[in-house]
């Protein structure tokens, strides 16, 4: 059993200084550099964007995991990947044709990743979980860090775990939102492959990324 990746959440850094929280964050041995994109329409909440990211890439050379909380975003999707994204995370909701969008992330060579908010059914991704890389569960609705963990959402990551096994598929599965030392195991004991985590890495511990990283990791 590989053991869990841990994705940090940028939302939680130093906004006036994302190069070195992100040098920070290769240091503690994060796995991935989670980065939520926000545009005030699809979520109440704005955040970064491709030029950010951009300035961002030469930061570090672990995989940026883009979370887009943006709407319509298929038309985006060039800009992100031109930007350095490795997976692209869109939100079904923010698409007229999921499949197409799917299409273009891959004719960049990037992952696929798809995002279910906690009223979004499994259903919306088990149709297309053999042409996608990843599946993100929000275990928020999406918009802010620092809120509190929906412990149901597990439901969804133990369906679609079952799935994924049956099918033999090479889907990761990834939780966001409210992740903590204690609920962590939960999701671990559900299945996910990835997780991220912005407020506990950020400020349990005093902000020791490394020890925050590692209690994660290891469950
Ligand atoms: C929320 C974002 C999450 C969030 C996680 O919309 O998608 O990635 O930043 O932050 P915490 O871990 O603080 O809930
Ligand atoms: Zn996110």
């Amino acid at each position: 059993m590989n053991s869990v990746k841990i994705s940090p959440s940028i939302l939680s850094a130093d906004f006036s200084r994302l190069g070195s929280e992100i040098q920070s964050l290769e240091k503690a041995k994060a796995d991935l550099i989670h980065i939520d994109v926000m545009d005030g329409h699809f979520v109440p909440n704005i955040t970064i964007g491709p030029e950010v990211i951009s300035k961002l890439r030469k930061y570090t050379s672990l995989p940026f995991d883009v979370h887009l909380m943006i709407s319509p975003v298929h038309k985006f999707i060039k800009n992100f990947a031109d930007a350095g994204a490795d997976i692209i995370t869109i939100h079904p909701e923010a698409t007229d044709n999921l499949i197409e969008s799917i299409k273009e992330i891959k004719s960049y060579n990037k992952k696929v990743g798809i995002s279910l908010n906690p009223e979004t059914s499994t259903e919306k991704v088990l149709p297309v979980l053999n042409l996608i890389d990843l599946v993100l569960i929000m275990s928020v609705n999406p918009g802010f860090g620092g809120q509190k963990f929906i412990q149901n959402t597990l439901e969804k990551v133990k369906i679609l775990r079952k799935e994924i096994d049956l099918k033999k598929l090479k889907v990761q599965i990834e939780i966001d939102g409210g992740i903590n030392f204690e609920n962590a195991k939960l999701a671990i004991n559900a299945g996910v492959d990835i997780l991220v985590s912005g407020t506990t890495i950020f400020k349990e511990n005093d902000g020791n990324l490394k020890k925050n990283i590692q209690i994660l990791k290891t469950g």
